[in-house]
């Protein structure tokens, strides 16, 4: 059996990752150091799989703990989600982002480099465009200045992999996530926000569980046909599927390129005031929210443009909108 190493593999996409590659075969190892997660999900993913993946608790950031663990395996791919990604809390505490989500993946790649190890998948983020000129947004689209730290951290992360790869025997993949929203079927395994929700379905699946008392809606006076701003939410298990398409593709070494960049997105785009109608009319309920202030940093509207996600690496987005809020308020009543 091939191995993998997927770094945060216990967090919200990390863990529908593992589900997903263990039912394609592979052998997988998870390092996380549950500071945004429960030990429990790992046990949801053996309920999942019937098999445990390998789990160690570790903190990327100790590089001599990091050098010890890559020691005593021999990865065939690695797949690399720890990070901190709370866009609002790097702009109050850029150094913890910086120092989380940068001096972890230099840890993960020197090690790769010292054991040989060539294949690497980077989780990154559509916020690297900031507000594109254009919609929808093609790969080529032009990055902006990052508007928070952890978007810098993915912009800089993409950095130091392409020059890695450039320089060494490393090949990889980013992938640019639009928003990934839902959860697995099972109900077991979903996005498990730890305190207060920053992003927009977990806050909706509280406020309809009654946690939150109403969802403040960030703006009604952008330029969009109902004010409100648009995004493009992919099912996170579409998401899953796409990374082991990545990683099958360099296993196969299909790559055209040693540094691929790849945006994962349905090709849609949504508003919020549509999200809210949709969730209320497939969970066939009311939700209870008011129109505010927009939030600092927020941008008008980002959907993407999937035709390299699908012509060149061979995935598309297949699960519906209805499906992923589906599954995000039926994880929230699993709670
Ligand atoms: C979506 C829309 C809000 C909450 C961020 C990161 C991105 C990725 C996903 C990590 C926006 C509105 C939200 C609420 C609201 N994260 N909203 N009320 O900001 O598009 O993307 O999270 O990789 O990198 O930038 O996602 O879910 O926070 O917001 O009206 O209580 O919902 O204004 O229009 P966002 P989001």
């Amino acid at each position: 059996m091939k191995k993998v190493l997927v770094t945060g593999g216990l967090g919200y996409i990390g863990s529908h990752t593992v589900v997903v590659l263990q039912q394609a075969g592979y052998e997988v190892y998870i390092i996380d150091d549950l500071s945004n997660t429960q030990i429990s999900v790992l046990d949801k993913i053996q309920e999942i799989t019937t098999i445990k993946p390998n789990f160690t608790q570790l903190d990327l950031k100790d590089a001599p703990l990091v050098k010890e663990y890559f020691k005593g395996h021999k990865f065939d791919g690695v797949i690399h989600f720890a990070a901190s990604k709370a866009v609002g809390e790097s702009v109050l505490e850029p150094l913890k982002y910086y120092e989380n989500n940068i001096n972890t993946l230099v840890n993960v790649l020197s090690n790769m480099q010292e054991q040989n190890l060539s294949n690497f998948i980077f989780s990154s983020s559509c916020t690297v465009y900031g507000q594109a000129d254009e919609l929808p947004i093609t790969e080529s689209a032009p990055i902006k200045t990052a508007e928070s730290p952890y978007g810098n951290t993915k912009q800089i992360g993409e950095e130091i992999i392409r020059e890695t790869c450039q320089a060494k025997e490393l090949k990889s993949i980013a992938l640019r996530y639009f928003n990934p929203i839902g959860a697995h079927e099972s109900a077991k395994i979903g996005e498990l926000p730890l305190g207060v929700p920053q992003n927009l379905i977990p806050f909706v699946c509280q406020t309809a569980a009654g946690i939150r008392k109403e969802l403040s809606v960030f703006g009604s006076d952008y330029p969009t046909p109902d004010g409100t701003a648009i995004r493009d939410y992919i099912h996170v298990v579409d998401l899953a599927k796409a990374h082991l398409a990545a990683l099958e593709r360099l296993l196969a070494n299909k790559n055209e390129s040693k540094f691929e960049l790849f945006n994962l997105g349905t090709g849609k785009g949504s508003s919020v005031l549509e999200i809210i109608q949709r969730f209320e009319s497939v969970n066939d309920l009311k939700l209870n929210y008011k129109i505010v202030e927009r939030r600092a940093g927020d941008i008008t509207s980002a959907y993407a443009d999937t035709n390299k996600a699908n012509k060149v690496l061979g995935w598309e987005a297949e699960e519906s909108l209805d499906s992923a809020l589906k599954s995000a308020w039926d994880w929230q009543k699993n709670q």
